[in-house]
């Protein structure tokens, strides 16, 4: 079975938009993959198994920092360390190009993504109350989390 770890380009925007779709309930369109993908601000990493995407990570760089706009795993290949793997590269990746600081927001009710994020090293800076509405559910509170990567 071939398994590779590598950076995505537009080519993956719809294998992109499909698994994000499965794995939230405001996805991201193709198009918006897609520009994202061709910005050289963007860093992606992404595990790529037969051929198919089952696991992708997506930051954006501005001024020194990166913010991890999105990550996402198949629900049928969670739990296999995939996102870690993911988030531990691109780490590395970020602090060889002099990023000092990683951001993310999540939300307050995401205990798989708060367990991941927390276990990397980022700490909680603060929330923004009742910041997703994502599926007409209740409002649930952004937690802002950031790590530093340097000085
Ligand atoms: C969050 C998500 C990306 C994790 O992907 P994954 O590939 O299953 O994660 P990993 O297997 O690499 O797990 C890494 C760590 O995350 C935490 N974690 C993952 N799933 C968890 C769960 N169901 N409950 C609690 N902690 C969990 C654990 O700390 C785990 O480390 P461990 O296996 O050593 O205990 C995945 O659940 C997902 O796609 N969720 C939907 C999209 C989403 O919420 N993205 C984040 C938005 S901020």
């Amino acid at each position: 079975m071939t398994h590779t770890l590598r950076a995505l380009t537009p080519s993956d925007a719809a294998a992109a938009a499909a698994l994000h779709a499965l794995a939230f309930a405001d996805p991201w369109s193709e198009a918006s993959f897609a520009a994202q993908f061709a910005d050289p601000a963007a860093l992606t990493l992404g595990h790529v198994e037969e051929g198919t995407l089952i696991a992708f990570a997506l930051f954006r760089e501005v001024a020194g920092e990166a913010d991890l706009l999105t990550v996402a795993t198949h629900p049928d290949r969670r739990s296999q360390g995939l996102a870690r793997a993911l988030l531990i590269a691109l780490t590395q990746t970020l602090a060889a190009r002099g990023v000092a600081r990683m951001t993310l927001d999540v939300a307050e009710d995401n205990a798989a993504a708060r367990q991941l994020y927390t276990s990397l090293g980022f700490t909680e800076d603060g929330r923004r109350p009742r910041y997703y509405t994502a599926g007409g559910a209740v409002p649930v509170d952004a937690v802002l989390m950031s790590m530093r990567l340097q000085g």
